[in-house]
């Protein structure tokens, strides 16, 4: 387990109470923490009741009789669809669902009834092609705003839909499209990244190659970029919608029906489809958007900086706002496009009043430096966020200082892909915020940190983060491998959820996450596999055996590290190097490159033959090496030593 989260905690005791003007008009209030305390069953159908359109009111809150299949609200009904669009449309259609910016500069304003036409219209199409309740729809799209459409139209027709980072590549999308078995796919022709082209319709066409299930291939036209349509399976989109009317009967879903699968890094290099359902999901969304953001749906403009591809996005840019008839930002670049003031200038023209980034973001901006933000009028800001890994305390004091005016609150939010919705955060009008801290649970949500053996450690100590009941937007399974769900989530400790990650708590109760505790590396916020890595350098012909480890780094996190031991007819050159670095590129996405690769003829290992990734760890990291006595050939790892510490001399 990291050591930095108890130096963090030994610094840090610096507190931020709300504002009073903020706690006075705050729509979190301290008195629901009671509420849930006394009894959270009841406390989340009072939410779901209350925040939800139903065609059916549920009778039933959590249905226990299956643990760790748990269900919420099950003899409930209400389509998703429904609630984000047709129910806010009679008396606020006119207001702006999306100001949605391009890359290159072009803009387009989005109300909710253009956005419900665009959904109507599509989920027509959809089912003209023959989509119905329980088929599964696979997207690959950038961040235009046909992305959240399709979405939606998915969820108004009851096919769930399965969101796969545009940045990834062929292969990834292969293995999540054959997982789940998707009838369909729907992409762009192309991406705008940093002025460059992504080709999303070529890494799509490579993918189909391997794909039997797909029927259809959906592709917008945002760049214009020259892309092969093969006659019959694939269509435009502009034509595909051209005649449907704006009007689409929503499916009734059931609150247990399938709503999405969203597929995340485990400890194997076989991704897990997470499984998300109807009612319970859209509870945890729209309660935890309105609560940890003190959304004010007649003033704020909000802005989710994330990519719909990751569950974020899906939460907080597309489900929790529309359901709360919210007016978001959406951006389809990078923050450094082309200046490294893009953010601070939309929120400028916008007058973008709330506003949740990523740490590693934070970082970037930090490092580019406070001139960039200074540029701008940031003073509508009244609320920031994070998520996605453990903020640093001069990161968060950084946000605080440089983007947020006078008091702004910040929200560390920490949940997960499997929990759906934000487990751990401050209220922002009633906690009292430590940099670095993301404080306590959010009212119906109860966590525990716990030792080896599973009793909660004493405040002060340090183990293993576990939400002891079961909560609304939970996963329900892992797509097609209930025996996986199990096993990954509820058998280290039997009856309680295990996150993964280690968590401090300190005297006055509040939570410190130190991250991963498992194989799983966190890259700028997003989960990666050391096995993934591995089994995509260990498939270049050159590879005979790779070990991958997530090393300390001052931007992302962490950073990938590479250990590579090749078949003996190759050599060990700069440009094979650069080979790899592309080859894991090109089977998982740019995102999961190397940062570094080191050669070495062998991996150190125990005598049972497993590696140790711990004294890699300590490799990268630079640090004084662990114990190596049980090593069967504890000799290499000096050699591996020295050769990281030629690597960083040369750097
Ligand atoms: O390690 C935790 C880290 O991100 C993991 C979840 O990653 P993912 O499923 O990709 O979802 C990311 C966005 C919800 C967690 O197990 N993490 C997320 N938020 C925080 C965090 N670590 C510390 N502080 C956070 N606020």
């Amino acid at each position: 387990m990291a050591d930095s989260g108890i130096e963090n905690l030994l610094q840090e005791d610096r507190l931020f109470p709300p504002p009073r003007e903020f706690s006075e008009q705050a729509v979190g209030t301290a008195d629901l923490y009671e509420e849930a305390d006394a009894d959270y069953i009841a406390y989340w159908t009072r939410q779901a009741k209350e925040r939800i359109t139903w065609y059916k009111e549920p009778t039933e809150g959590l249905d226990d009789s299956n643990p760790p299949f748990f269900k919420w609200f099950s003899d409930g009904e209400l389509n998703i669809s429904y609630n984000c669009l047709d129910r806010h449309l009679e008396t606020g259609g006119d207001k702006v669902a999306y100001h949605w910016v391009g890359e290159p500069g072009d803009t387009r304003t989005i109300t909710y009834t253009e956005l419900s036409d665009e959904v109507n219209r599509f989920a027509n199409g959809l089912r003209s092609l023959g989509v119905v309740k329980g088929d599964r729809v696979a997207i690959y799209m950038g961040m235009v705003p046909e992305l959240p459409v399709a979405m939606l139209a998915c969820a108004r027709i009851g096919a769930p839909h399965s969101v796969i980072f545009g940045g990834f590549s062929a292969d990834s999308i292969i293995d999540r499209v054959n997982d789940q078995g998707a009838k369909v796919l729907i992409t762009c022709d192309g991406a705008w990244r940093r002025g460059s082209v992504v080709p999303l319709k070529d890494n799509c066409d490579r993918a189909m190659e391997e794909t039997p299930t797909i029927e259809h291939c959906l592709v917008v036209k945002r760049i214009e970029n020259d892309v092969s349509m093969v006659d019959g399976r694939d269509i435009w989109w502009h034509d595909l919608v051209e005649h449907q009317p704006t009007e689409c009967e929503p499916e009734v879903m059931n609150a247990e029906d399938l709503l999405y699968i969203l597929y995340t890094s485990g400890t194997t290099a076989k991704p897990k489809g997470i499984m998300h359902t109807t009612g319970g999901y859209l509870t945890g969304a729209v309660t935890t958007h309105a609560l940890v953001f003190d959304i004010k749906p007649d003033s704020d403009v909000y802005w989710c900086a994330a990519d719909i591809g990751w569950v974020t996005g899906h939460t907080y840019i597309v489900y929790g706002p529309l359901a709360n008839h919210t007016t978001s930002i959406m951006y389809e670049g990078t923050p450094d496009y082309p200046d490294k003031d893009r953010l601070w200038s939309i929120i400028e023209e916008y007058g973008v009043t709330i506003f949740y980034t990523a740490p590693t973001a934070i970082r970037a901006f930090m490092k580019w430096g406070e001139q960039y933000p200074q540029r701008h009028d940031l003073s509508s800001l009244r609320l920031l966020g994070t998520v996605g890994e453990p903020i640093n305390p001069s990161a968060w004091m950084w946000y605080h200082d440089h983007i947020g005016p006078q008091d702004c609150p910040i929200v560390d939010t920490w949940w997960q892909t499997e929990t759906g919705a934000i487990m751990i955060s401050p209220l922002p009008g009633v906690t009292a915020t430590k940099p670095g801290s993301a404080t306590k649970p959010l009212p119906g949500i109860s966590a525990s940190v716990v030792d080896v053996e599973g009793h909660p450690v004493p405040l002060g100590g340090g183990g293993y983060l576990t939400i002891t009941q079961p909560w609304p937007a939970m996963l329900r399974s892992i797509y097609g491998d209930d025996e996986r769900y199990v096993s990954t989530y509820w058998s280290r400790y039997p009856g309680v959820y295990f996150a993964g990650d280690g968590a401090k708590i300190d005297e006055d109760g509040y939570l410190w996450i130190l991250g991963r505790v498992d194989d799983v590396m966190n890259v700028s916020g997003h989960r990666i596999s050391t096995m993934e890595v591995e089994s995509a350098l260990v498939s270049h012909p050159s590879v005979a055996e790779a070990a991958v480890v997530g090393a300390a780094d001052e931007l992302t996190g962490q950073a990938i590290a590479a250990f590579v031991t090749l078949v003996g007819s190759f050599e060990e050159t700069d440009g094979l190097l650069e080979e790899l670095r592309s080859h894991v590129a090109s089977k998982i996405g740019a995102i999961a490159k190397p940062k570094t690769i080191i050669f070495t003829p062998d991996l150190p290992k125990t005598r049972s033959g497993k590696i140790m990734r711990r004294l890699l760890r300590d490799i990268s990291d630079n640090r004084v090496l662990g114990d190596v006595t049980t090593l069967a050939n504890s000799e290499i790892v000096q050699a591996i030593a020295d050769q990281a510490e030629a690597y960083r001399d040369d750097d």
